[in-house]
């Protein structure tokens, strides 16, 4: 891929936590404009630790880049801040689909419009664009974050990083813990995105079947090393690589969306 089509470049990452465990030893992905990236690994690989460099949340962890270089459109990562970054249009879903649970849903969407210093024009608009992408946020705009669905507070926590107007999308394990049919469902959504809007988008999954059905290309992690960077289609159905790399729970069994 040229470089100059990059929207990210990661080149020989390496992170560590308490200036001790080494978790990244060597990362290097290119994700170019308009493409959909998925991270995959088995637990500890280093998936979440790379995102969060990404969005320069490391040092919140106790944790450092080390050496190596992330670039965003032309800003040095590791030198911008995270609030920065978000202006700058690199917006992160953090695993675990994190809402204000105290907040209503529509609560939760217009603080995420807040950070980029939207008017509120700017947001009343934005949050009708949210609701036609997730209607069922539309039903439940009332609603305390913490009484809905686990499949609704993901689309939440999406919800309110789109309010910041994303180019790069960034989300850590958003199939997680939810039935496989909400699961199909928010990633339909994302693929809309990215076709109608193209929003680049990166995402972090244990569940491989679901990345590589929506991602053009996917990178693979081994114990904080790239090993393998290839077309989606041709990892597709590749139970070997599967089974090599990512282990056990190539695909993620899926547990029943509790909200709480
Ligand atoms: N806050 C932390 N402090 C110390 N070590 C950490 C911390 N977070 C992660 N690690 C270690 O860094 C390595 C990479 O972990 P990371 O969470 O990035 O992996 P992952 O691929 O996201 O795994 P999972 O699939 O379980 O989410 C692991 O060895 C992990 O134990
Ligand atoms: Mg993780």
């Amino acid at each position: 891929m040229a470089l100059e089509t990059a929207l990210l470049a990661v080149d020989d990452l390496k992170a560590s936590y308490n200036h001790a465990i080494t978790a990244l030893d060597g990362v290097s992905f290119n994700l170019a404009r308009g493409e959909i990236l998925a991270l995959l690994g088995a637990n500890g690989a280093g998936k979440t630790t790379t995102l969060k460099a990404l969005s320069n949340l490391l040092p919140a962890e106790r944790g450092q880049v080390v050496s190596g270089s992330i670039r965003f459109d032309g800003l040095d990562v590791v030198r911008t801040s995270p609030a920065a970054l978000v202006r700058a249009g690199l917006v992160q879903v953090l695993e675990g689909r994190h809402c204000f649970r105290s907040l209503t849903v529509e609560e939760n969407l217009v603080s995420g419009g807040l950070g980029r210093g939207s008017t509120r024009a700017q947001i009343a608009e934005d949050i009708e664009k949210v609701y036609a992408r997730f209607p069922r946020l539309k039903e439940k705009r009332r609603a305390f974050s913490g009484l809905t669905s686990g499949g609704e507070q993901q689309m939440t926590a999406i919800g309110r990083a789109l309010m910041s107007r994303p180019r790069l999308l960034v989300l850590d394990e958003p199939s997680m813990g939810l039935a496989p049919i909400v699961v199909q469902d928010i990633f339909r959504t994302l693929r809309l995105l990215n076709r109608e809007e193209g929003l680049s988008i990166l995402l972090a999954e244990q569940n491989s079947a679901v990345a590589l059905k929506y991602a053009h290309r996917a990178i693979i992690l081994e114990n904080g090393v790239t090993v393998l960077a290839a077309e989606a289609h041709d990892l597709r159905g590749r139970d070997d690589i599967k089974s090599f790399y990512l282990g056990q729970r190539a695909v993620a069994p899926s547990i029943p969306a509790v909200a709480g």
